[in-house]
């Protein structure tokens, strides 16, 4: 089997954001295991209008071609007002097969690790039939960030992305077979 393609999507889209440091990192790890082809995706390059607000079809192509691309999915998810931020929720809604029989882990954070945005997100990715995965690393905005806004990890994370990793990857590989014929693997 060819080696899968696994996207990084950063979460929010504000000026001053933190997820490209977190992505950043994640994608890091990531690329050392060697295991697949990791890449960034950044929901802001897309410019996607609030859904049905305006004619986005260039926009809602690019992405949904962007996500047909990729086998399985890492969302570095912020917690918004106890929540997932507008902007990843109107990605996610931008797109329904380009989800569809995929794996996805999630990193988050926010004062309590962003545990009630990935609970909260696991419900939405349950209706786009994406198999999220248990292990999931939480990040302390209070202790993984100096003054809330440079990026410094303890190294307890380490072992939790990368076993967060290892069921991404293993299975995005398994419902690739209820997507691509056999011959094609
Ligand atoms: C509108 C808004 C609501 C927020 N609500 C929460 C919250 O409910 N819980 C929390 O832990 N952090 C909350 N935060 C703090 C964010 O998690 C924090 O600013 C984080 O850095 C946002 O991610 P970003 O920098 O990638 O945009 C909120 C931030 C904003 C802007």
């Amino acid at each position: 089997m060819e080696k899968l393609n696994i996207g990084i999507i950063l979460g929010s889209t504000r000026q001053g954001r933190l997820s490209p440091q977190v992505g950043e990192w994640v994608k890091q790890i990531a690329d050392e295991r060697g295991d697949a082809h990791y890449q960034i995706v950044d929901i802001a390059d897309y410019h996607l209008p609030l859904l049905g607000e305006a004619d986005a079809t260039e926009q809602a192509t690019a992405w949904n071609t962007k996500l047909a691309e990729l086998d399985g999915f890492v969302f570095i998810v912020q917690e918004y007002n106890h929540s997932i931020s507008a902007s990843l929720k109107n990605a996610l809604d931008y797109a329904r097969e380009a989800w569809n029989n995929k794996a996805a882990g999630i990193v988050s954070y926010g004062s309590v690790g962003g545990a009630r945005a990935a609970e909260h997100l696991r419900g939405i990715l349950g209706e786009l039939s994406v198999a999220d995965v248990r292990v999931h690393p939480a990040l302390s905005l209070f202790t993984d960030f100096e003054n809330g806004s440079v990026f410094k990890p303890a190294d307890l994370h380490l072992v939790n992305v990368n076993g967060m990793l290892d069921q991404v990857v293993a299975w995005s590989g398994a419902l690739k077979t209820l997507r691509v014929p056999a011959a094609a693997l």
